[in-house]
């Protein structure tokens, strides 16, 4: 059976020292590679959901699509729903068989964050499930400050977030962002240390398109079990089927452009695994 917890996943990459690529797909091609690339690769996975994607295909679709394309895998894997501030469509995913969840309450305050992720941790442990949590934002690079620094919570305030809430993991803001970087980021990988020593359990890190080889390597060495990638998929993804438009007038055979976005997204996918030293790590 090649799905299991995600708790079970990250914990061995937590201890291992490596770090457990989790990509968010978009739809059953970008579901399919990223399975194929960890099946090369002989890497655990965790394949991610946004809220979006699970509107747009709905939750039944989504999980029937994961339920099959995982029966013909044999590394580990699993499946997480990526920053959810609805509590209804953390509960349809939980029922549903997603292995965990983020829940993201970066937008309310701490205290109401701390209160409604209790209700979530008890709520998934029913079902088996992880929860990530967060207490700041982790913003898209175009909104990002110079002195982002400044909107990070105190330590003291994460370390009580996290034992109050009883969450598996944790997402700090450490100067990352989601989307493109426009140069290589400045991150606080000291913060990602502290909170680590601090509560024992690992980091989620997000914002990894365009991260370094060695940003990557020092995080996760540091506690970053879980190292999160969209931006990356999105643009092979679609890059790739306007390169072969390009290439290709006038021939409009999905299957063809199909087979050229699969090796995309599986090139992609084996790259970032590569990096965060899972290769080889399935059991
Ligand atoms: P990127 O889109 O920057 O890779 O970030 C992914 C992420 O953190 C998803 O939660």
């Amino acid at each position: 059976m090649p799905i299991v917890p995600t708790k079970q996943i990250v914990e061995r990459a937590f201890t291992g020292g490596y770090g457990v690529a989790a990509i968010n797909i978009v739809n059953d091609l970008t579901m399919d590679a990223v399975l194929a690339a960890a099946e090369e690769l002989r890497a655990p996975l965790i394949v991610q959901t946004s809220v979006k994607t699970v509107k747009m295909t709905g939750a039944d679709v989504l999980f029937a699509m994961w339920r099959e394309m995982t029966k013909r895998v044999s590394v580990p894997v699993a499946l997480h729903l990526d920053h959810c501030p609805d509590r209804a469509v953390i509960s349809e995913c939980l029922e549903k068989g997603w292995n965990s969840v983020l829940f993201d309450g970066s937008a309310l305050s701490v205290e109401e964050n701390k209160r409604q992720c209790i209700e979530i941790v008890a709520e998934a442990r029913r079902f088996g499930a992880l929860v990530e949590g967060e207490i700041e934002g982790i913003k898209r690079v175009e909104d990002m400050a110079d002195d982002e620094r400044l909107s990070e919570q105190k330590l003291e305030t994460a370390v009580d977030f996290v034992t109050a809430t009883g969450v598996d993991i944790f997402a700090p803001a450490i100067g990352n962002a989601h989307g493109m970087y426009t140069t290589t980021p400045k991150l606080d990988s000291a913060r990602v240390s502290d909170i680590v020593s601090a509560t024992g359990i690992p980091v989620a890190l997000h914002g990894g398109t365009g991260m370094t080889a060695e940003q990557f390597k020092d995080l996760i060495a540091r506690g970053c079990a879980k190292v999160n990638v969209s931006t990356a998929l999105k643009i092979a993804f679609m890059q790739s089927g306007q390169d072969f438009m390009t290439e290709h007038p006038g021939e409009y055979d999905p299957p063809s452009i199909f087979k050229a976005q699969r090796a995309a997204v599986i090139n992609m996918a084996k790259q970032y695994i590569g990096m965060f030293g899972s290769a080889g790590k399935a059991w």
